[in-house]
């Protein structure tokens, strides 16, 4: 028997869901262009596939998502109207965007219907050759600190295992996402005995959630193959995970980071928050709409429809 494959060399973006939890901006909007201060959730995705040495991502889009494509092509148009008007920062960082799809092969596929993300990984299945395979999810926005991927692509070498970037959670929290039963651990590192999707309030095995990132070896797709519709009636990929325990192995990693959850309103906002308080330029001016806001007798009186 041939060895198998230690090396990850892609990664699957899930990027057709239709982010209705952020209606009306998603109606002809996909939800993976939301900014984060000046820049799209997904180009952070990919910068942190280049950045831990993958070769491939692969989006799986749905309908709608056209903006996605067009975002990592080159804009002649924009570029065109910069240069007439010399206007050298603004032409950076557009080439800043264009080097992305230099550094890496960006393949689309279509997943047809919204049945999950277990089935949007499926979708990808033929593109990834059999070989063990990253999936990033870009609401999840990891920055600081070894590119997560990377994180658990190192695991992945070592052990072979599938690997599943982890974080403890509080307990209100945890009904939200993919939760493991940890079995014997090493410092950061869990064994994963079982695994749940989205569990009943008070029913979690534990409070280490999954955070969007993943490295999943052959088995993980063997199973999806057989994966039957769970919670919220759609194709789980943490099913898929728990289907690849009969035959493989599977651990988490507590990744190093800091976690923006761009997936909700007030996460998205507190992102945004975030985000811009750790840019020079926007610091000062981003404390002082803050300061203001606190010091206003009643700031949140006005009508939604009159001045902040
Ligand atoms: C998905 C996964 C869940 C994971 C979460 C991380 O849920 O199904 O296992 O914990 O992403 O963000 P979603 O946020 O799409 O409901």
């Amino acid at each position: 028997m041939t060895e198998r494959r230690r090396e990850v060399r892609r990664a699957i973006f899930p990027a057709a869901g239709l982010g209705t939890r952020f209606l009306p901006v998603t109606k002809a909007q996909p939800k993976e262009m939301l900014p984060l201060v000046d820049k799209p959730t997904i180009q952070y995705g990919v910068e942190e596939a280049i950045a831990s040495g993958l070769e491939q991502v692969i989006m799986v889009i749905g309908g709608g998502k056209r903006a996605v494509v067009d975002h990592f092509d080159r804009s002649r148009e924009i570029e065109l109207y910069l240069e007439q008007r010399d206007k050298r920062d603004l032409l950076e960082i557009l080439a800043g965007v264009d080097r992305l799809s230099d550094q890496l092969d960006i393949l689309y596929v279509q997943q047809k219907d919204p049945l999950g993300l277990g089935h949007a990984v499926w979708t990808a299945r033929r593109l990834v050759e059999g070989e063990p395979c990253a999936v990033l999810l870009a609401d999840d926005v990891i920055l600081g600190g070894p590119p997560c991927l990377r994180q658990l692509m190192d695991v992945y070498a070592r052990t072979g295992a599938t690997v599943l970037a982890v974080r403890r959670v509080p307990a209100d929290q945890v009904s939200r996402y993919g939760v493991i039963d940890p079995g014997p651990s090493q410092g950061r590192l869990h064994e994963v005995r079982d695994l749940v999707e989205k569990p009943q309030p008070g029913r979690a095995p534990s409070d280490l959630a999954i955070l969007g990132r993943y490295v999943l070896t052959p088995e993980v797709f063997r199973a999806l193959d057989r994966t039957e519709p769970g919670a919220g009636s759609e194709i789980q990929l943490t099913d898929g995970i728990r289907g690849a325990l009969e035959t493989g192995r599977v651990v988490a990693l507590e990744f190093e980071g800091d976690y923006y959850d761009t997936g909700t309103i007030p996460g998205y906002l507190k992102a945004n928050l975030a985000m811009a308080l750790k840019r020079p330029d926007l610091r000062e001016e981003m404390l002082g709409v803050i300061r203001e806001f606190m010091e206003a007798p009643e700031p949140l009186r006005e009508s939604a429809t009159g001045p902040v």
